[in-house]
């Protein structure tokens, strides 16, 4: 007898229903063409082990298995589920009538348990656009699945459970997410707030233009002086994510096995990788490619902390993708891309000790290891920055004023206000945001006044300030007018934008 069953494949962030035939004949050997890694060939040994422990027979006939389309890479170990279900079907042990309208994934263990999968969200997305009635997937994945409205979701514990749905005699009930509801009340709730900073008021204000027009931020301070948890406290300043954003990054993080339990993902993500993360792990790829942490921040914030003390080849890499908001990942035979449009927020000491420029306390450091530590992040990465603020840490006294801060919601709605002037001017170009301009945006959108064309040439000159810093200081200036309704950039904008590049004043030495 043969039957079809339906399994998936992710490339990129996307699936492609993969037709699993299995027939049976006589003879003895159990074949399986298709192109399969050895994960798939591997699954026949588990299939006949969970077989076993639940009471269902090998067949002790030819089985031949192919999982179709051909060309298509299939990775893993997911396919366990329907090879073994369409074994099953097609040796007349469980009903095969109802095989075809599901799409089912999951990885057996030897005793018929189903583990958890990568893909759901995408699987399930594929599967109510190709018409099936249902998704059969592990437990784990099944809430991340659900996000996908008008499509039946079963999360299931082993074999028995799906074996006992396909001949219409279980009693698993559909998971089922609300999710525009989901969405709605989870959109806008933080569990921490701006206004838990004290002071800062300098910081805060920087980094709210930085929200306003995703500009790329460098913060430089002595330790402990609150930058981690500034930066962390930048997604409740953001605008909300949208539906479609918010579906996006949940997609990203279910390719990479880590779905969110809660379904949906409707915070912004905030990444903050380990300095000693490798190339690979940043930006994603490896032998069976997985985003990175670029991709898994899409919409969100990737933070660098302690930015000189990555590897110089980690930051080499990013500027690519910095730049085009996409990573490709090529293979000898075929080529993936996944989405990578974040916010960067790095953060560094002024100096090895620490302290340079601190009030208080005492810079040991010689200037040539000051101007070593700085040059490491010169370059690449810096080239990509926007905006250098200088954190300095508050005064004890400020910590027992208790002088309420302004909490993100307000901040927010300042922010959402500017981005929807950017949404409006570049409504006929292919960007977004003020921090995407180019040169030829900056001379339609952004014209000088002659004053303020003449405080800026006066500034460049004055601070010593080098040419890349200029094209930078209009941007900052145009989203510092648009946070006031401004039309045109005035003097003020300018003067105050020219305080968020100092990395380019000749006391630090860059050059
Ligand atoms: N302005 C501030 N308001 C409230 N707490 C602060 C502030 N600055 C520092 N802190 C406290 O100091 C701790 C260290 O701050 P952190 O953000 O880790 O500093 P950094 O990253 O600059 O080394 C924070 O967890 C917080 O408890
Ligand atoms: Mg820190
Ligand atoms: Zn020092």
């Amino acid at each position: 007898m043969l039957v079809k069953s339906y399994g998936s494949a992710i490339a990129g962030i996307d699936a492609i229903t993969i037709t699993v035939e299995v027939s049976i004949t006589p003879g003895v050997e159990y074949v399986i063409v298709g192109l399969p890694d050895n994960a798939v060939r591997e699954s026949l040994f588990r299939i006949a082990s969970a077989f076993e422990h639940t009471d269902y027979k090998k067949p002790g006939r030819r089985v031949i298995v192919n999982l179709s389309p051909a060309d298509i890479r299939k990775e893993g170990s997911s396919y366990d589920l329907p090879i073994a279900v369409g074994i099953l079907a097609a040796s007349e042990q469980i009903a095969s009538d109802r095989v075809g309208r599901y799409v089912i994934m999951g990885e057996l263990s030897l005793d018929g348990s189903v583990l958890p999968i990568k893909g759901a969200l995408p699987i399930a997305i594929r599967a109510r656009e190709e018409g099936f009635r249902a998704f059969i997937l592990p437990e784990g994945n099944a809430r991340e699945a659900a996000v996908v409205n008008d499509l039946e979701v079963y999360g299931v514990k082993n074999l028995k459970e799906v074996c006992d749905l396909l001949n219409g005699d279980g009693h698993l009930q559909p998971v089922v997410v609300n999710t525009r509801e989901e969405y709605f009340s989870n959109v806008s709730k933080f569990d921490m707030d701006f206004a838990d900073v004290k002071g800062q008021e300098h910081v805060k204000r920087a980094l709210e233009i930085a929200a306003a027009g995703g500009h790329n931020v460098l913060m430089i301070g002595a330790p402990g002086s609150g930058k981690t948890m500034l930066a962390k406290r930048m997604p409740t300043i953001m605008p909300p994510m949208t539906l479609k954003e918010a579906l996006e990054t949940t997609k990203i993080h279910s390719v990479a096995g880590r779905g969110s339990e809660g379904g949906l993902m409707t915070r912004r993500p905030f990444r903050s990788p380990h300095h000693l993360a490798s190339p690979v792990s940043i930006v994603g790829g490896g032998a069976n490619p997985q985003p990175g942490e670029i991709s898994l921040s899409h919409n969100g914030i990737l933070f660098l902390d302690e930015l000189p003390e990555f590897q110089r080849n980690v930051l080499e890499v990013m500027r690519q993708p910095l730049e085009d908001k996409l990573i490709t990942i090529a293979r000898a035979k075929y080529a993936i891309e996944y989405p990578c449009n974040f916010m960067l927020i790095a953060s560094m000491n002024p100096c090895p000790c620490g302290y340079f420029n601190h009030p208080t306390k005492e810079c040991v450091c010689a200037q040539g290891a000051i101007l070593r530590y700085m040059n490491k992040i010169s370059g690449p990465l810096l080239d990509r920055i926007d905006m250098h603020i200088e954190v300095v840490p508050v005064e004890i006294g400020e910590f027992s004023r208790n002088r309420p801060a302004e909490p993100s919601e307000a901040v927010r709605a300042r922010v959402v206000a500017a981005r929807n002037r950017q949404t409006e001017r570049f409504r006929e170009d292919n960007i977004h945001s003020n921090a995407m301009m180019s040169t030829r945006h900056l001379q339609k959108y952004c014209p000088l006044t002659p004053e303020s064309s003449r405080l800026l040439q006066g500034a460049m000159e004055r601070l010593s300030l080098s040419a890349r810093a200029y094209d930078r200081i209009i941007k900052l200036a145009r989203t510092i007018a648009d946070l006031e309704n401004e039309a045109r950039i005035k003097e003020a904008h300018i003067a105050e934008a020219i305080q968020y590049r100092s990395l380019d004043r000749e006391t630090w030495g860059l050059k």
